[in-house]
């Protein structure tokens, strides 16, 4: 049914999305698949305006089918931060390191457990058709870092009913669960019913 660019630079995220969409019809290809380095500013104040952000600029410059995504964690006890500021936690710059600490450093005023959620916004947009759809991951954020998998908040975050971080379960186990996995699986059936 065709081709559809994926707004992201992030070869993790677009293998994880390519093999969301493997068996849709829809061909899935990344920033990377066509060398495009731009930046776009994510200035946005939700999850969805920044998702629809990245969404509008790629259409608006190459005018084909584009989907995008905006994700981060969500942490209660702080009231929702780092949320949209979830990659810029620590400042400008900053590493996944450098979050991890700032955040393990503002919960040692909190009582255990520290419940939070990775939440993801995935949207598709063709200039005509807009489709937004969400996930979350629900878990808790633990004192000390434990596995050396995946990326970001991973290493902090244990998934409702698991026992081990996100950074130590197989890639392919964090994709079968994951916010983002959610949301893609979601926008993946919404596109497939709306354009078939
Ligand atoms: P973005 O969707 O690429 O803008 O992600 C924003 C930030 O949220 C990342 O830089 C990470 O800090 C965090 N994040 C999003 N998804 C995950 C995940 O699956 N694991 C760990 N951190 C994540």
């Amino acid at each position: 049914m065709g081709n559809i660019l994926f707004a992201t630079g992030n070869k993790g995220k677009a293998k994880e999305v390519k093999q969301i969409f493997k068996n849709s019809g829809f061909d899935i290809l990344s920033l990377s698949d066509i060398n495009f380095k731009e930046e776009i500013i994510e200035d946005g104040e939700t999850f969805e305006d920044n998702a629809f952000i990245k969404a509008k600029a790629i259409y608006d410059k190459f005018k084909v089918p584009v989907i995008a995504d905006d994700s981060g964690l969500e942490v209660d006890q702080l009231g929702g931060r780092p949320g949209i500021h979830s990659a810029r936690y620590a400042g400008e710059n900053c590493t996944y390191d450098d979050n991890n600490r700032k955040l393990l450093d503002e919960l040692k005023f909190f009582d255990e457990p520290h419940p939070a959620r990775f939440v993801c916004c995935a949207i598709y947009y063709d200039g005509q058709n807009k489709i937004v759809e969400n996930g979350e991951l629900k878990g808790n954020i633990i004192s000390d870092k434990k596995g050396d998998k995946g990326f970001g908040y991973d290493p902090v975050f244990v998934p409702e009913n698991y026992d081990k971080t996100f950074a130590e379960l197989e890639l392919e186990e964090k994709n079968k669960i994951s916010h983002r996995a959610a949301a893609f699986k979601k926008l993946m059936e919404s596109l497939v019913k709306k354009i078939s």
